[in-house]
């Protein structure tokens, strides 16, 4: 079978070479396409692919109709919100994610954010500390679960709201389990989005929902852009001038967010996952789930059922 490995964003060498040798092993071809900035390139490098890896690549009608031999697409990583997973069922396309393989990464990251946040982007003037601040995580998935352990060791007050985890699976973990996302902001210094972006998700994060932190709240993304309200929370930091905003996804209004001096920071391009070692967890995992998908038929990690 065809394999392609297409990846606007490219995953780490030794990912790479980890992942052909996997696919190579199991007697499949590799192609690899990186880097491509015309989505015509992926058209054509879908054109013979029996099977796709992808990172947030976008796999639209478009792809899925170019790719006449694709049997499976795996998204290496969590959020599959960038694939038409209805069309692709419609195609009998199977679509799988590599859920937990990355989330270490990305928790690594809100506190890399946190922590130029809290010590005002390192201008020189006295920041704050982490320890002692309560930290509320917005969904308790694989990454809000690595986000509540190092909290943990940044001696933080970790809560967490999740509409779909049971509140004593959250507490066994350490973590006051509120029970509204209201309540969350409510009682938290700093909030970190861990939610999909799902029809109920998106923009959900408003105007209202942020006004409710208390005093030098910080809101922090490594989420999804679209789960917030920019319009929103750009009118509210206009009034608020004690709220900071760090995101790990630019957001449209990244111009406009920037006016907002020291209280504002995005990364240039989405860095969550963007380590060696999330890489090669999760684009191994993309490739063993390939193998076993045309050595059984094992859909374990189907999305689109
Ligand atoms: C995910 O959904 O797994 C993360 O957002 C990482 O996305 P990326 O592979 O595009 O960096």
């Amino acid at each position: 079978m065809k394999v392609l490995i297409a990846t606007e964003k490219p995953f780490a060498p030794a990912a790479v070479e980890g992942i052909k040798k996997e696919l190579l092993e199991a007697g499949h071809e590799v192609a690899l396409l990186e880097k491509y900035t015309d989505n015509a390139q992926l058209l054509d490098a879908v054109k013979d692919a029996d099977a796709m890896i992808v990172r947030s690549d976008k796999v639209t009608p478009a792809v899925l109709d170019a790719a006449k031999q694709l049997k499976v697409v795996v998204r290496a990583g969590a959020g599959y919100d960038s694939i038409d997973t209805a069309y692709a069922k419609e195609k009998n396309v199977v679509v799988e994610n590599t859920p937990g393989q990355n989330s270490n990464a990305v928790a690594e990251l809100v506190f890399g954010m946190l922590v130029s946040a809290v010590r005002n982007f390192y201008n020189g003037k006295a920041g704050t500390e982490l320890m002692g601040k309560k930290l509320g995580i917005l969904a308790f998935g694989n990454v809000g679960r690595n986000v509540a352990r190092i909290a943990k060791g940044f001696g933080m007050d970790v809560y967490a709201y999740d509409a779909f985890c049971p509140a004593d699976v959250i507490e066994a973990a350490g973590v006051h389990a509120v029970k509204t996302q209201d309540e969350l902001f409510q009682v938290s210094d700093i909030v970190s989005l861990h939610i999909p972006a799902t029809p109920e998700t998106i923009k959900s994060i408003d105007y209202r929902t942020v006004n409710q932190m208390p005093k030098k709240g910080i809101l922090v993304n490594t989420a999804r852009k679209e789960v917030i309200n920019e319009e929103e929370l750009l009118k509210l930091m206009g009034e608020r001038e004690d709220l900071k905003f760090v995101t790990d996804i630019k957001p449209d209004a990244d111009e406009e967010f920037s006016k907002f001096e020291g209280r504002y920071f995005s990364t240039p391009k989405k860095m969550g996952a963007q380590t060696a070692e999330a890489n090669t967890n999760a684009g191994i995992a993309a490739a063993k789930q390939i193998n076993s998908f045309f050595a059984t038929g094992d859909t374990k990690f189907q999305v689109n059922k």
